[in-house]
C-alpha cells in the first residue's frame, strides 16, 4: 500500500489517481476518516475499480509500506509527531513545496534545516526520508485524460530508496525520473513549484518542469 498522509488534498488526490491507473494500492489518510472516505470516492469515480483505502492518517501510516506527505508547510511538526513512531524504519517521499501563499501569491520559505525534506527528516528521525512529485501539478494529475510529458526530481540520501521512489515516478505515465542527488538538494525543486505557480498565473497554463541534455 501506498500511504498518503493528507491525502484528501489537491496534491495526494492526483497522485492517488496517477498510482491507481497503474493498479497500485493507495491508503488515503486524513485527520478525518470521513474525509479520507469522501475523497477514496472521488478518486474512485476518475478511476473505476482503483484500490482505494481509506482511514486516519495513523492508520493508513501503520497499513502502508511507503508513505508520500502530501500536508501544507505549517502543518509538518502537528501531523507528523503523532505518526513519528509508526513511521520508524518506513519509507517516507515528501512532495511538501518551500510555499507559502500570500494573497493568492508563492512566497518562498526558508526552512532553517535547508530544505522541507530535511525538516521532515529532522520530525522523522527514525523513517527514511526522501522527496520527489513537487514539479508535478495536482490539477494535471486528477485528470488521468491528460497525458504527461514532463520529469520529477526525486532526491534521498539513501541510492536504493531514491530509486524506488524513481520507479514510483515511472509508473505515471508520461513521467522521466530524475535522480537530484542528496536530500539536501530537495531545496531546488521544493522552491520550484513557486515559479511554476507564477508562471501558471501569468500564462494561465499547468506548467512542469523538462530538463534537456540527459542521455535518458
Ligand atoms: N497542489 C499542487 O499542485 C502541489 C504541487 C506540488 C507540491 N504540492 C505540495 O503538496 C502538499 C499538498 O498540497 P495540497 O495542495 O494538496 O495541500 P492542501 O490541500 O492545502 O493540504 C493537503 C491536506 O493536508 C491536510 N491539512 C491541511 N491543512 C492542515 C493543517 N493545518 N494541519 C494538518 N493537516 C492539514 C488536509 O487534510 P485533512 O484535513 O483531510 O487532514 C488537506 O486536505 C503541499 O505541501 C504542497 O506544497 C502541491
Amino acid at each position: 500500500v501506498i500511504g498518503i498522509v493528507g491525502g484528501t488534498g489537491p496534491e495526494g488526490i492526483g497522485l492517488a489517481v496517477r498510482w491507481a491507473v497503474a493498479h497500485e494500492t493507495i491508503g488515503i489518510g486524513s485527520r478525518s476518516p470521513e474525509r479520507a472516505m469522501e475523497a477514496a470516492h472521488r478518486i474512485r469515480c476518475l478511476v473505476p475499480g482503483a484500490a482505494i483505502e481509506a482511514a486516519d492518517n495513523l492508520e493508513i501510516v501503520g497499513r502502508a509500506t511507503v508513505i508520500v506527505v502530501a500536508i501544507p508547510f505549517g502543518a509538518l511538526e502537528s501531523t507528523l509527531a503523532p505518526v513519528a513512531t509508526a513511521l520508524r524504519r518506513k519509507l517516507v517521499i515528501s512532495v511538501v513545496a518551500a510555499v507559502e501563499w500570500v494573497d493568492g501569491r508563492p512566497k518562498p520559505i526558508a526552512a532553517t534545516e535547508g530544505s522541507v525534506a530535511l525538516k521532515v527528516q529532522a520530525l522523522l528521525p527514525g523513517a527514511r526520508v526522501t522527496s520527489g512529485f513537487h514539479t508535478l501539478s495536482a490539477e494535471l494529475l486528477a485528470d488521468p485524460g491528460v497525458e504527461l510529458n514532463e520529469d520529477c526530481l526525486v532526491c534521498g540520501d539513501d541510492t536504493e530508496d531514491r530509486r524506488t521512489v524513481m520507479n514510483l515516478a515511472r509508473k505515471i505515465q508520461g513521467v522521466r525520473a530524475i535522480s537530484g542527488g542528496r536530500l539536501e538538494n530537495s531545496f531546488y525543486p521544493e522552491v520550484l513549484v513557486g515559479l511554476l505557480a507564477t508562471i501558471n498565473r501569468i500564462h494561465k497554463v499547468h506548467s512542469g518542469l523538462r530538463l534537456t541534455g540527459l542521455p535518458l
